[in-house]
């Protein structure tokens, strides 16, 4: 049976990425990592602290930088920042050496899950409206990379654990195929 070396979870912020990773590597065996962990781990600052000190860019230059890294390795479950399906070579280095599996979520949940908490600073220091307005904007033009994934898992209202069986089965059928 043939497995791919890795499986490259990615989506919009609040898509579950990150919690999803473990379980599903748990249920597949692997390890898994988190790119935006492995980053502020790197930089000893969270991820807002980086924007505030380094600005975007030069975060996007490190999340580049773990990619690179990340797809060199052994076989892993990959939690991908919401952000690095833009570039196009993060793109390419996940699709040359992995699955990439698009956990896509309504911009309603997005807004609930990642309203109360402040570690996204793309949405810090909005009021509700302007949340909203931005999450639909940026979901918007990121739909398209999102949608060049080799799977797409609709996440609204599974768990966990659910989700991860889901993927594992659609990893399944495409191996058979
Ligand atoms: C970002 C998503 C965040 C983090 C950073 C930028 C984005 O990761 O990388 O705040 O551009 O969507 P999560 O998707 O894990 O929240």
């Amino acid at each position: 049976m043939m497995s791919p070396k890795k499986v490259y979870l990615i989506g919009f912020m609040g898509a579950g990425k990150s919690t999803i990773a473990p379980v599903l590597a748990e249920r597949l065996g692997w390890d898994w990592v988190d790119t935006d962990r492995r980053i502020k781990e790197r930089a000893g600052m969270s991820i807002p602290e980086i924007f505030e000190y380094y600005g975007e860019n030069r975060f996007r230059e490190m999340e580049g930088e773990v990619i690179a890294e990340v797809s060199r390795e052994e076989q892993g479950v990959v939690a991908v920042g919401g952000g690095a399906p833009m570039d196009d070579r993060n793109w390419s280095r996940m699709k040359d050496t992995g699955e990439t599996v698009y956990l896509e979520v309504s911009p309603k949940t997005i807004f609930e899950r990642i309203s109360p908490d402040g570690s996204r600073p793309l949405l810090v220091g909005l009021n509700e409206e302007e949340k909203i307005n931005k999450i639909n904007r940026m979901l918007r033009d990121r739909h398209p990379s999102y949608a060049r994934a080799d799977y797409r898992i609709d996440c609204d209202g599974a768990g966990p654990g659910a989700i991860a069986e889901e993927i594992v089965r659609e990893l399944g059928n495409h191996e058979e195929s």
